[in-house]
């Protein structure tokens, strides 16, 4: 079926290449004119494994295309999937609506008069659907339509594989007729669907995020107590990890939790509970503990490496095998580190742009970790990019003979580096 993206960021342009490879034709709208130029060139305007791929394949068999027209992209289109940001508002916590609404508005205004089902796959708090329900009634000619909560688990860095390989599809709605066309819009798809209300499945998106988000916390503060008394972290996590109640994932200790997501997901919720007058106290712990861990693994370094020291830092992204930087814990160390430290090299195999745009000249820039290594005191490892791991025999090339490797994110094996002083997290 025909199905239009409102939206072409981290959630929109994978869903978009995932909706194609399901059999559908995907037209996917954006304002940013040149970006939309861009993906029609099938130039993918940020970095997911396989998305450039996945982009060209379907230009070629005309399964997707972009447009800055939206009256022109919702022509036909059986489902509207809006995908774009809600980000935190000024008030630093409550989510920013402005885009969403503007959106829903200018879908509301232009939507032919076919049964349609709109989407809301955006994070929203908890009544969003409703407010958005309320401005089509507002703004739209007809009522040929549904608006349903389709929230998205996409993590960076594995957009694709979690679109296509998605744990469970979560769709919330009372309409018997959005439910058969959600059905069919995923009846390629070998996930579960899970069907309940509007408002559970809003708030099923943020209770996940947010857990996750905790589960991250309490291991990190496990590391803690696993430095002090003798414990080592990454047993600890296997050995809790076997428990099928616990799980494996989001066990990894390190510098705590960065993105887009999590940060303003915790917050958010914890805002959206004090305006239903409850609250939050584990996700207002996990967000405190996240910001301080910053300074604590800050501190850690200033007593390991004196301020006339050079630092290379290896790694920027919030996370490996992404572009993305924002609330980056790496970026966040590396901007503090700057106050104290005037020899600073950073290097990161796909997030160097994204982090100029925060670092600016605070740090010095290293076409390849092997320059940034170059000479100095002190390596730092921030993100785990596999190609560090791999490659760490060939970076210390060029370092001194022995020199301090603090590595924040558990990449190494401390035998890779026995001539160097080694420090790690949680053992
Ligand atoms: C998250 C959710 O996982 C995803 O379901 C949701 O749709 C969007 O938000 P994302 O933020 O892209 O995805 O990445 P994720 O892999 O969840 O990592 C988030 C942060 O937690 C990163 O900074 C990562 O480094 C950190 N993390 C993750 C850990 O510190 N330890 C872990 O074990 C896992």
């Amino acid at each position: 079926m025909k199905v239009c993206i409102i939206g072409t960021g981290y959630v929109g342009l994978p869903t978009g290449v995932g909706l194609c490879t399901l059999g559908h034709k995907v037209t996917c709208v954006d304002k940013d004119a040149a970006k939309i130029a861009n993906l029609n060139y099938g130039h993918s305007t940020l970095y997911e494994p396989y998305l450039k791929e996945l982009l060209e394949e379907h230009l070629k068999n005309k399964a997707i295309k972009f447009t800055t027209d939206i009256k022109k992209a919702l022509k036909d289109a059986k489902v509207v999937i809006l995908a774009v940001g809600t980000p935190t508002s000024n008030d630093g916590a409550s989510a920013d609506l402005t885009y969403i609404k503007q959106a829903a508005k200018e879908v509301a205004e232009n939507l032919p008069n076919n049964y349609t089902v709109i989407c809301t796959k955006s994070t929203v708090p908890v009544g969003t659907n409703d407010l958005i329900e309320d401005i089509f009634k507002k703004y739209c000619m007809h009522t040929n339509w549904d608006i349903v909560s389709l929230p998205e688990f996409l993590k960076e860095g594995c957009a694709i594989k979690d679109f296509l390989l998605a744990d469970r599809i979560v769709i919330g709605t009372d309409s018997k007729r959005a439910r058969q066309r959600i059905s069919t819009l995923y009846s390629g798809h070998s996930s579960e669907l899970y069907f309940t209300s509007r408002r559970s499945a809003e708030l099923i998106k943020y209770a996940s995020n947010a857990f996750l988000a905790i589960k991250i916390n309490y291991i990190n503060e496990i590391a803690n107590l696993c430095e002090k008394c003798g414990a080592k972290v990454d047993e600890v996590a296997k050995g809790m990890g076997l428990d099928r109640r616990i799980g494996n994932k989001f066990l990894q200790a390190g510098i705590g939790f960065g993105g887009s997501c999590f940060p303003k997901d915790t917050k958010a919720l914890s805002y959206t509970a004090q305006e239903y007058k409850t609250n939050m106290p584990l996700v207002d712990v996990a967000i405190l503990e996240n910001h301080c861990r910053v300074s604590k693994l800050v501190k850690r370094i200033e007593s390991l490496v004196k301020p006339t020291q050079k630092l290379a830092l290896l790694g920027l992204t919030f996370k490996a095998n992404t572009d993305d930087c924002r609330e980056s814990q790496a970026v966040k160390i590396a901007d503090k580190l700057s106050k104290k430290y005037k020899h600073i090299k950073v290097y990161d195999p796909k997030g160097m742009d994204n982090a100029k745009k925060v670092l600016k000249d605070k740090v010095e820039y290293a076409k390849l970790s092997t320059d940034a290594v170059k000479g100095a005191d002190a390596i730092i490892i921030l993100t785990g990019w596999n190609s560090f791991k791999v490659n760490f025999k060939k970076i210390l090339k060029n370092s001194k003979k022995s020199c301090i490797i603090i590595d924040y994110v558990n990449l190494l094996n401390p035998k890779q580096v026995t001539n160097h002083k080694y420090y790690c997290i949680g053992k």
